[in-house]
């Protein structure tokens, strides 16, 4: 009998110990002396002067969406390639725009950018390993950032720009565009106005077919970074859109994922043809997919998948406790009917499909206040994207111009790029569940429900 109890107490404290198993992530204690940056404002300014960092495929189309911006004036460019700032001069005159101070030549060209006194912004477009040098440095100068996604890609780099932007109270955004397409931003509109009930569970995915650009990458970086890292190396796409539906820090957060990918195959192929490299250890399988369970007891899926032939998409479905929405392929808005007052065969609660035009009429009646008619028409004719990379860019000078919050800090900017080195954490760990660290340290509930800042 007492062979038994020791027994059952030996299988309750394992249960127990399986139940806690998850692999823990050190969160630094916050510098002395410093605070968040929750709703962090900045001084108005009247032109945000710019500094454009990275002018290759990147940066050489935002050299003309952001002329087209009111208030928004590009002071300076660089490139560690004389031909890329040169071309870059090119089309700024071509824009009407006037002759920007250059830089070009050395590895740390870009250190001149950050440190030239008409530059308020630095906008960085560079492949993705100069992205947290650059910012860092950028905010030394008393510079706010602008950063191309992902905007950091490991744990250090994450903890290094959420420490400086709180210590030098200034803004870090991740230049995270989808977040503006038009079907996401009204979908967002009509989570806020109840129409999906309470959304339990969302998706977002990177699925994009790169066979055609490999070879458009300056020194083939971005293979060469896959080849590298295993796990879900730009997860931003797909989880931005639904962080916000799901108001992480702004009332949830993240808790934990896990993740598994398929083995490697297109990978090492695309070495040979590209790269001429042989690469047998080539580490991102070629589906990778992420989920996620949020402290409010929400769930995520977030898949990437850059090597096979499946079409372009970026999932975005939401499923609510009264309502679905989803993008690809047909954008489809999916709601509960009423329920009959009593159980009767001929009157079941059907849900109700809206595609095409009814979808239509639905995104108009909950179009989001930021959202007017006429930013609408002005970023679907300067484009980008369908128009998400006007209103993106948009929506960063009008609120740098009205001292307003950005719509993405760097919490924001922190809970989406840490997915890449989280996944592989849990990969290379038997798909382990990991915590997803509280970024804020603690002021993920000080804000409830996610808002975009408006000028009186
Ligand atoms: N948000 C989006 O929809 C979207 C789309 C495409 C690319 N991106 C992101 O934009 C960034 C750039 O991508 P891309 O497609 O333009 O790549 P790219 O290879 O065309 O451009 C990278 C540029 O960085 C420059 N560079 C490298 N080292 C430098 C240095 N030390 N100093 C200055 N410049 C340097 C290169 O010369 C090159 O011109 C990436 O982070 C990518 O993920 C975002």
């Amino acid at each position: 009998m007492r062979r038994f109890f020791t027994l059952a107490v030996l299988a309750l404290a394992f249960v127990a110990c399986s139940q806690e198993q998850i692999i823990r992530v050190p969160v630094p204690a916050r510098p002395a002396g410093q605070k968040d940056v929750i709703g962090l404002t900045a001084p108005p300014l009247d032109t945000v002067r710019i500094g454009v960092v990275g002018i290759g495929m990147r940066g050489y189309h935002a050299l003309r969406v952001l002329p087209a911006v009111p208030g928004a004036k590009i002071t300076a460019i660089c490139d560690l390639r004389e031909e890329a700032v040169k071309k870059g001069q090119e089309r700024l005159a071509s824009e009407g725009q006037p002759f920007a101070q250059e830089y070009y030549g050395e590895e740390e060209s870009w250190k001149g950018l950050c440190e030239q006194e008409d530059v308020d912004l630095v906008y960085i477009c560079t492949d993705w390993l100069h992205h947290a040098p650059i910012a860092l440095y950028a905010m030394d100068q008393g510079k706010h950032v602008a950063i191309e996604v992902p905007a950091a890609l490991n744990m250090d780099e994450i903890w290094a720009l959420i420490n400086k932007a709180e210590e030098k109270r200034l803004h870090c955004m991740m230049l995270e565009n989808c977040v503006y397409d038009f079907f996401e931003l009204s979908c967002l509109q009509m989570a806020q106005d109840g129409m999906f009930g309470e959304v339990l569970h969302a998706e977002g995915a990177y699925h994009h077919d790169l066979n055609a650009f490999w070879h458009e990458y300056w020194n083939n970086w971005r293979l060469d970074y896959n080849s590298k890292n295993r796990g879900d190396n730009y997860p931003t796409h797909g989880i931005g859109p639904i962080c916000q539906v799901l108001n992480i820090h702004r009332g949830d957060r993240m808790e934990r994922l896990v993740s598994m990918d398929t083995k490697v195959c297109n990978g090492p192929k695309m070495m040979k043809f590209y790269a001429g490299k042989e690469c047998p250890d080539f580490a991102q399988g070629d589906e990778t997919n992420t989920l996620i369970r949020t402290a409010g007891g929400k769930t995520m899926l977030i898949q990437h998948d850059v090597m096979t032939p499946r079409p372009y998409d970026r999932l975005y479905q939401l499923v609510g406790s009264d309502g679905y929405a989803g993008k690809y392929p047909v954008q489809q808005l999916c709601f509960n009917q009423e329920m009959p007052e009593e159980v009767d065969a001929e009157h079941l609660p059907l849900e109700k499909i809206f595609t095409g035009d009814e979808l239509k009429a639905l995104m108009d009646e909950h179009r989001p206040a930021i959202l007017t008619e006429e930013l609408e028409a002005r970023a679907k004719q300067v484009g980008g994207h369908g128009g998400m990379d006007f209103t993106m860019n948009y929506r960063l000078i009008y609120c740098l111009r009205n001292g307003l919050p950005l719509d993405m800090d760097v919490y924001d900017l922190a809970e989406w790029c840490c997915i890449a080195p989280l996944s592989r954490l849990s990969l290379e760990n038997g798909n382990m569940p990991v915590e997803v660290p509280d970024f804020t340290r603690g002021a993920w509930n000080k804000v409830q429900g996610y808002k975009h800042a408006l000028a009186d």
